[in-house]
Formats: structure tokens, sequence, C-alpha cells
């Protein structure tokens, strides 16, 4: 459920119109909804009560300050990949202790930063890399907590691209050397190993991945154990999905998944982290944009708008669906006719839809697209030097633009002559 719903006949971001931000920012642009953030947040929260748990939110999903700072206030965590998310997550007010560090290609620097500024752990994705965490928190003094994130070898049956728990992907230890690789960090000064990390995929529909990989947790915890180690800690990633097409999709519900969490891994009394990015804002942010111009093809109707790939690449990139609404209601019995829904840069894959059922729709008409919220901003760029599209927040009915859109100047200035030139 979210909360943009249409109201007399106009599509609203919870209780302000969509045409009002359009008409106050331009277009395109994303809007994403505060209450529909802090429902999906909590239904995770409230999934795993019971045990001792931290949401710590994927920030890669959407990182926009005010939206962190909206998870931060309900007691997120985060889990960061970059130095960059790192500095996102203190700058937001997060302390180190609610900061997980994961990504299989940390540098030197960043672990340093991380260090330095204080971090609840790594999820540690290789021999090297650990290696390199003991050397910097020995030469700092500190003491680093880490989990070494394995790879059990499941299927997550999502699109290849995304999919991260099989032995082919450039994730994790084999789950096979697990017990080799934890007699390595135990080893190792520095380091504190404080439990188990996995993630196998995202955008998963279907729990019994999730349950393959936390079974596996599970009997592997019990190993390490009694190998002597103590794990106090599971992180078991995020990667829950979302329902794109929610006329024919029904994805698990966060309190499923939070039961087979307690199923499979609540006997060992650790504390478990979950690292859910898209559930929490995939269906809490659309992208608006406007029709420039309806074209005839041969044998086809194209509706060319104002966004584009570089606004919103998840279809040009995995062919991803998005639910495209218009932002006024059509009146019911509105026969429907087939478009090619297209943005204006130049190549073929800059296609949002092709054959999508519409309404009739004309010049200046605004569209939605649906469950942007996650994967969208974050992934824009500014190809055929086309501005960052803003962000808007919505809180009942106060909206503001929390990231503007830049001017062309400010593009152009951020090149430098040299000095040749
Ligand atoms: N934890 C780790 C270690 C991850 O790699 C990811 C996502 C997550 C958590 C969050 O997964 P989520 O709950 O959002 O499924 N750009 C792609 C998705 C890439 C996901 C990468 N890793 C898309 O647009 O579908």
């Amino acid at each position: 459920m979210d909360h943009f719903l249409y109201r007399d006949g106009a599509l609203y971001a919870e209780d302000v119109p969509l045409s009002e931000i359009a008409a106050s920012v331009g277009t395109p642009f994303y809007v994403y909804s505060t209450a529909t953030l802090e429902r999906h947040f909590k239904l995770f929260d409230d999934a795993l009560e019971g045990i001792d748990h931290l949401v710590c939110y994927a920030m890669k999903a959407a990182s926009n300050q005010a939206i962190l700072k909206t998870l931060a206030a309900l007691g997120a965590g985060m889990d960061v990949v970059s130095g960059g998310e790192y500095a996102r997550a203190k700058a937001a007010g997060l302390t180190g202790d609610r900061i997980v560090f994961s990504g299989i290609g940390k540098t030197r620097d960043e672990v340093r930063m991380a260090l330095t500024g204080g971090i609840r752990q790594f999820n540690v994705e290789s021999e090297p890399e650990m290696q390199v965490i003991s050397e910097i928190a020995t030469e700092l003094g500190a003491i680093a907590p880490i989990t070494i994130r394995v790879n059990p070898d499941v299927d997550a049956k999502t699109h290849a691209k995304i999919a991260t728990g099989k032995s082919e992907n450039k994730f994790g230890i084999p789950i096979s050397r697990a017990r080799e690789v934890y007699a390595l960090a135990a080893s190792l000064p520095g380091l504190k190993v404080i439990g188990i990390d996995v993630h196998i995929g995202s955008q998963l529909t279907d729990l019994a991945p999730f349950e393959a990989a936390y079974l596996k947790v599970a009997e592997l915890t019990e190993q390490l154990r009694a190998d002597g180690h103590e794990i106090s800690r599971l992180d078991l990633g995020g990667g829950l999905g979302i329902p794109y097409e929610r006329s024919n999709e029904a994805p698990p519900l966060p309190a499923d998944y939070g039961a087979l969490i307690k199923k499979c891994v609540g006997h060992l009394g650790c504390e478990i982290e979950i690292e859910p990015g898209r559930l929490i804002s995939g269906n809490a942010g659309l992208m608006v944009s406007e029709v420039i111009y309806v074209k005839s093809g041969e044998d086809r109707e194209f509706l060319i708008i104002d966004g584009a790939m570089n606004d919103l690449i998840r279809p040009a990139m995995y062919d991803a669906y998005h639910d495209i609404v218009p932002v006024i209601e059509p009146a019911a019995g509105t026969l429907r006719q087939p478009y090619d829904i297209v943005g204006p840069v130049c190549e073929s894959g800059d296609t949002f839809a092709k054959g999508r059922d519409m309404p009739p729709l004309k010049a200046g008409d605004l569209v939605a697209f649906r469950s942007a919220g996650a994967y969208g901003a974050v992934m824009s760029s500014e190809y055929n030097t086309r501005p960052l599209i803003p962000e808007v927040l919505v809180k009942g009915d106060q909206f503001a633009v929390i990231r503007a859109r830049p001017t062309f100047d400010e593009m152009i200035n951020r090149d430098t002559i040299p000095e040749w030139l």
C-alpha cells in the first residue's frame, strides 16, 4: 500500500495534487511520500518484533538526505557500500554504531574512513579485503568488527543482473570454504569476528530462496560456534521484492519474511540485521513526466515524454516494468489504446514501454511512473546533458524540493578547461 491515490479525479501524493508539484518544480521530477517510507520501514521493524534486531536501510536504493533523515528518525540503521554513502549516513546524523559497510571492493581510504568515524561492522567479502582491514585497524590501534559474507550458492530466481547468491557471482566467500576463512579471520590482529552475512539478490518474489540461504546460515552458525567462534549477529541482507505490475503480482509481505527469519534462525539467539532497500523506498516514490508529443508511426502511436532513460534507467537496463498512470484519472469506461512510451534520448533503448494500454493522452498531459522510488534517482545521469531531475518530498499537505534541478550553467561549469586551451 502506498499514499499515491486518485482523489476527485486527480492523482495525489498524500494530500498534495501532483499537478501542483509539477506547476511548481517543472517536469520531470521524482516525488516521495513520507508516510509510505515510514510505513514500509515499520513493516520490517514490526516483522522482527520479539527478537533483537536492526533494520539497516540499503541506501543505494534512494539516498537523498531527507529520505535518510526520515528513516533515521524511526531508528533505522543504514547499509552503505561506498565512502560516499558512509558520508551520507553520517551527514544524516547516524552514529557509526548504526552503519554497516557492505560491498566487494572497499578501498583502503574507505576502510580508514569507517574505522575513524565509527562502524557497526564491515561485511567482509574476500580474504585480501580482510587482510587490508586487519592492517588498517592495527595501524589505527582500532578493532574492526566484522562479519564474513558467505555465498550460499542459492538461485534467487530474479533478474540475472541482480542475482548475487550463486557461486558464479562475484559476491561473498563460498560457504564451503567458510570455516577456513573464519579461522584466518580469528588469527588476524585488529579484527573481531561477530557474525555472518548473506545477501542473495534483489527483487525476490518468492520466500523459498531466502529459506534455503537462511537454513544454510543457521547450520554454519552452529559449525562456527563449535569451532570456537563467537557468532552473535546475523546480517541476512535485503532483497524482498515489490509488486511492479500491480494487476498481477503479489510478492510475499514483510510479515511473512519476518516469520521465515524467526523460523530459520530465531533459535540461535543472534541479533538479526536485515538490509532492505527496494521495499522501503520503491513504492514510496513516483517519477512524474509530461507528454511532449504524440507521434503517429507507421503502425503505432508514440507517446514522447520529457522523462528519459537517463532519469529512470531500469526499463532500458533490466527490461523492467513500471506501471505508468495518467495524473488525471480517466473517466469510467474510457477506451484505452496502445502506446509506445519513449523518452527524447537518441537511442531506441530509451523506451519505457511498448504497446502499453493507456487512456488517450495529448501533449501537456502528465503521467506518473509508479514504483520508481528505488533505484530511480540514484541511478540517473546527465546523459545528453539533461539535468538530473529534482526530488520532492511530501508529508501530509506539505511538499519540499529535496534536490533541486541544476541549471545548465551549473552543469557546464563543473567542467574545467586546461590552461593550454
Ligand atoms: N544488501 C546488499 C549487500 C545489496 O547488494 C543490496 C542490493 C541490498 C542489500 C538491497 O537490496 P533490495 O532490498 O533493494 O533488493 N539496480 C537494481 C537493483 C540492484 C540491487 C543491488 N544490491 C534495480 O534497479 O533493480
